[in-house]
């Protein structure tokens, strides 16, 4: 689909994605030093995955993992097993074998490694030439996005009808800002659509122009790139995405899509948990039998 931006040029539909997948993911330790943590499980399947279906159900053919040198099991998963798919096609197990053909099919995956832990600017940097001159979104690694809060095709939406950047923001608790990335915003004629007019990484409480908190989400126009070349060290001594993000208000309006609910980030223990017990709860073939072991754990505890 092609439809006028800001500037009165016709700009392109979006069709590729970058995940950052680079990290150390030092809170899921001793797990992760072997195993990146984007492959831990819900149930069966590796938060990874969730993510790569995310970007597909919104129209991404094209993904981009950008890894380190410990992850090489993330291209396993999206890869063919010609060993494996002939023994369960021996055995009959039909079911079994679709899905992880399937899973090969989603998209378009590639992989490009981040040789050094420099930020996540950096690491959206490391897309540059595979991306080129075309927009694109970044989901981040970590955040599970329910399919029921509809995060991406918003933010899609809303650069296909304005052509700018736009990035998720969802309000936070105060104390809880100073983990996050901040965006001072102007209200727009949609409930859902910010001006975004300032960005600072990380505040401290007292100094955070606002409580809406960047999430994983962005969608950017390919100038970023250039804004992230000339984007130095910043919090943490890393290139950081949100600074480069300041330098694209210069030259482009940036909005923010703002949603309430449906984020899990799996990064952080307690969210995994409440990510692997919601959506095992959906599940049609585990789900009643998790539903009924739940209540049981809950009756004994005492929770219910
Ligand atoms: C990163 C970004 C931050 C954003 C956050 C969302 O921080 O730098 O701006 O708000 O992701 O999860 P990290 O969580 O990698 O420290």
């Amino acid at each position: 689909m092609k439809s006028d931006s800001y500037d009165g040029t016709m700009h392109k539909p979006v069709r590729k994605a970058v995940i950052p997948a680079a990290g150390f993911g030092t809170r899921f330790l001793p797990f992760s030093k072997s195993v990146p943590k984007e492959m831990l499980p819900i149930v069966d399947r590796p938060v990874i995955q969730f993510i790569v279906a995310e970007a597909v159900a919104a129209g991404m053919d094209d993904i981009l993992i950008v890894t380190s040198r410990h992850k090489k099991v993330m291209e396993d998963h999206f890869d063919r097993f010609p060993e494996l798919e002939m023994a369960l096609e021996q055995k009959g197990k039909t079911a079994e074998l679709d899905e992880i053909i399937e899973l090969t099919r989603m998209a378009n995956i590639h992989f490009v490694r981040q040789g050094e832990a420099l930020g996540l600017g950096h690491a959206i940097g490391m897309a540059e030439t595979h991306v080129g001159d075309q927009p694109f979104v970044v989901l981040l690694g970590d955040d599970i996005m329910h399919e029921r809060a509809g995060v991406l095709d918003g933010m899609v939406d809303a650069y296909n009808q304005h052509g700018s950047s736009v990035v998720a923001l969802m309000e936070v608790d105060p104390d809880e800002i100073s983990s996050y990335g901040c965006a001072a915003a102007e209200p727009t004629d949609n409930d859902r659509l910010h001006r975004v007019t300032g960005l600072v990484e990380k505040p401290a409480a007292a100094e955070a122009p606002s409580n809406l908190a960047v999430m994983g989400r962005y969608l950017f126009t390919p100038t970023i790139f250039d804004e992230i070349r000339s984007t130095g060290p910043g919090v943490g001594g890393e290139i950081q995405i949100t600074d480069a993000m300041v330098s694209l208000l210069d030259r482009e309006p940036l909005f923010g899509y703002s949603f309430t609910e449906g984020r899990f980030d799996t990064g952080k223990k307690e969210d995994y948990l409440r990510a692997v017990v919601e959506l095992t709860l959906e599940r049609d073939d585990v789900g009643p039998a998790f539903r009924d072991i739940l209540a049981d754990v809950c009756r004994r505890e005492g929770l219910l």
